[in-house]
């Protein structure tokens, strides 16, 4: 059983316009009898096996380490195989990875016996394969740590009833911040804040506006600074109440809004607490100037919790920016104090990354474009190592120039833009590849005295300048695959397709003989040739020529085929019967796919040639016409 493999892979093309034209093209086609015929399209190039798979871990900029004897910082870069090898920068220096204190798993920095401020820093992993190198964005490892509180008696606090009091917290230092709580009483009792009672998220101080009789007892402040972290606990404040009367009293704030810098994506809160009896209505209100009077709407996502005193702005964007208003109000009067949010933008790029094409003795320049809260710094690395303006590099801000451009400037530059707030990366490529002839021509070739003949070969180069084609010692027609596609014939009935694959219109005699193609590009050449044999074909019209097939839903598609079926055919009924008939007209269609898609067809005898794996089958959509 014999059978034609047709593959056509489509892939969307997102490249330079250097690359458009033609990089990379590997195409083969070869001509046998068939029986049967197999299409298989390949939809989108995620099954396309290429270089550099996507980001392994995603980057944290911080990582707080909990635990006070270990801290594992992952590895973010790409481009990772089994065959990559690791090291780790600490604060721009090379890290020794001594046994007892590191160790490096996949990449992956185990630090052990962690060690305040010592192991604190910026971390940057470096990643090396076979041709280039790459540096992770800075990781910043933070150790989690609380001092003990002083443990000295606390003076006892002695308040009216109906007076205005507070309870300080004085929580030590710690980090990261964490969340406050207040226990009174023995066996003791959580303090739950309501309209009377009010904690500061700042600081952790307990608000009371007005003490009652039961306020008077035995207070401590609780710190928890993270879920996994052990809590502390303050010596306690003795509360010693004198009975009196509340007094009515316009509201005074007691507790204001402030002024915060925060981190694009952060969660800001704001508080708001005053002394106020009867109790006054908080509202909160938001404008885009101090002096303002138009008032903007709160961001769609705040939240107001604990009877409105505290305002939370969950995910703070560029645009929460402004003042904030928290305005209090009872039947006595009103007060209004104003806080300010300020929002930070971490350094981000906003430029893609650029596959040019190396060409030898020119400059190119790479410019990266970017956004963010200023100052912001622009780095280039090449093969993790930073590149500096010299004879051979220009930086300027935000472009690096390669001058004078030799094949060893292929490859991976790297642009790191960071601010205070943040780094972000780009990469550009300077793709380079020698000229190869990726699958031999077919040996030997036939074509059909009176048809059209089509000898096509696959080969990759880049960037792809010249596809020359020789019928024995004579060139006969030769391509410019650069933007001009230039193609040059000498014999009329010969010319080239735009994948540089030869065409011969009307076969002769003559045509008969020893092709070779030459592909050459700046870094070299490449060969192959072989033996065209003309035959004359059978008169007679055997089977079906022409197999339109239409596949996929978005897949501009095309087909077609058909060679000589009836050679085989014929060639059987020669010998069976030794009866000479004239050539058949087998026809062959091959509908473009759209402008901007780059289309690459294979073709295989299902029984002689294997299918190449590279493609796996799960993306394969196969349709089989039996001729
Ligand atoms: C507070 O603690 C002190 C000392 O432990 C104790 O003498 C006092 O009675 C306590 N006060 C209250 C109101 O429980
Ligand atoms: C509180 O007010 C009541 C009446 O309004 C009065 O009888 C009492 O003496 C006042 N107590 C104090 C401690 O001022
Ligand atoms: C490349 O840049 C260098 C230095 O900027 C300049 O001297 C040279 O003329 C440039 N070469 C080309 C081909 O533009
Ligand atoms: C051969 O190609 C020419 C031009 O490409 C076309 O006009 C002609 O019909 C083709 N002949 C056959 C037999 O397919
Ligand atoms: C050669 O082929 C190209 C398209 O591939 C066509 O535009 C051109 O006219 C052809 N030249 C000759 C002489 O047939």
């Amino acid at each position: 059983m014999w059978g034609i493999f047709l593959i056509i892979r489509k892939q969307n093309v997102n490249r330079t316009k250097g690359q458009a034209m033609g990089f990379h093209f590997r195409l083969l086609l070869l001509f046998l009898s068939p029986v049967s015929v197999t299409v298989a399209v390949y939809r989108d190039s995620a099954d396309v096996p290429r270089l550099g798979p996507p980001i392994v871990d995603a980057h944290q900029r911080e990582i707080i380490a909990f635990r006070p004897d270990f801290a594992s910082l992952p590895c973010a870069v790409r481009g990772r195989s089994s065959t990559t090898a690791y090291e780790w920068r600490k604060d721009g220096h090379g890290l020794i990875l001594t046994p007892a204190k590191y160790r490096l798993v996949d990449g992956e920095l185990q630090i052990f016996s962690l060690k305040r401020p010592e192991d604190e820093g910026k971390y940057q992993c470096v990643a090396y394969n076979e041709d280039d190198a790459e540096i992770s964005l800075p990781t910043y490892l933070r150790i989690a740590y609380m001092e003990p509180f002083e443990r000295t008696v606390r003076l006892p606090i002695v308040v009216t009833e109906g007076d205005t009091f507070r309870i300080r917290c004085d929580a030590p230092d710690h980090y990261p911040l964490g969340a406050y709580s207040w226990y009174k009483g023995f066996p003791l009792q959580r303090v739950e804040p309501d309209e009377r009672i009010f904690i500061s998220n700042k600081n952790g101080d307990l608000f009371f506006r007005y003490a009652t009789l039961q306020d008077s007892g035995n207070y401590s402040c609780e710190v928890a600074p993270h879920m996994y972290y052990p809590t502390a606990h303050s010596p306690a404040t003795s509360v010693i109440l004198r009975s009196g009367n509340v007094t009515s009293r316009p509201p005074h704030v007691v507790l204001s809004p402030e002024v915060v810098h925060a981190v694009e994506g952060q969660t800001v809160t704001m508080q708001c607490f005053d002394d106020a009896y009867p109790v006054s209505e908080t509202v909160w209100k938001r404008r885009a100037r101090r002096e303002a009077s138009d008032e903007l709407p709160l961001p769609e996502n705040a939240v107001l919790q604990s009877n409105d005193h505290l305002l939370i702005l969950p995910d703070v964007r560029r645009d929460s920016d402004g003042y904030y208003s928290c305005e209090v109000e009872n039947t006595l009067g009103r007060m209004s104090i104003l806080g300010r949010l300020t929002v930070n933008v971490p350094a981000k790029v906003t430029s893609p990354g650029t596959e040019t094409p190396l060409r030898l003795g020119e400059n190119i320049t790479f410019k990266v474009t970017f956004e963010g809260t200023p100052p912001m710094t622009v780095t280039w690395y090449r093969n993790a190592n930073e590149v500096v303006t010299s004879g051979k590099y220009v930086i300027k801000g935000d472009t690096l120039t390669v001058t004078d451009l030799r094949f060893t400037d292929r490859g991976r530059y790297q642009c790191m833009v960071q601010n205070e707030y943040g780094a972000d990366q780009v990469f550009f490529s300077l793709v380079a590849v020698e000229p190869a002839i990726v699958t031999p021509l077919q040996d030997p070739q036939t074509a059909i005295l009176g048809e059209n003949a089509t000898v096509s070969v696959s080969w990759e180069a880049s960037p792809p300048l010249t596809i020359s084609w020789r019928h024995g010692d004579t060139t006969v027609a030769s391509v410019n695959m650069d933007d001009t596609q230039t193609v040059t014939i000498i014999n009329p009935r010969i010319n080239l397709t735009k994948e540089g694959w030869l065409f011969i219109n009307d076969v002769t005699p003559d045509d008969e003989g020893e092709y070779t193609v030459t592909v050459s590009n700046q870094f070299g050449q490449a060969q192959a040739s072989n033996h065209l044999t003309v035959i004359a074909l059978p008169t007679e019209k055997l089977g079906t020529n022409n197999i339109p097939l239409v596949i996929g839903v978005n897949v501009a598609i095309a087909v077609v085929i058909i060679v000589g079926v009836a050679v085989a055919v014929w060639i059987i009924r020669k010998r069976r019967r030794d009866r000479v008939r004239s050539p058949a007209r087998p026809d062959a269609v091959i509908l473009r796919p759209g402008r901007d898609e780059a289309f690459r067809v294979r073709l295989y005898i299902d029984d002689k040639v294997p299918v190449n794996e590279d493609f796996g089958t799960e993306d394969t959509q196969a349709l089989t016409a039996d001729l």
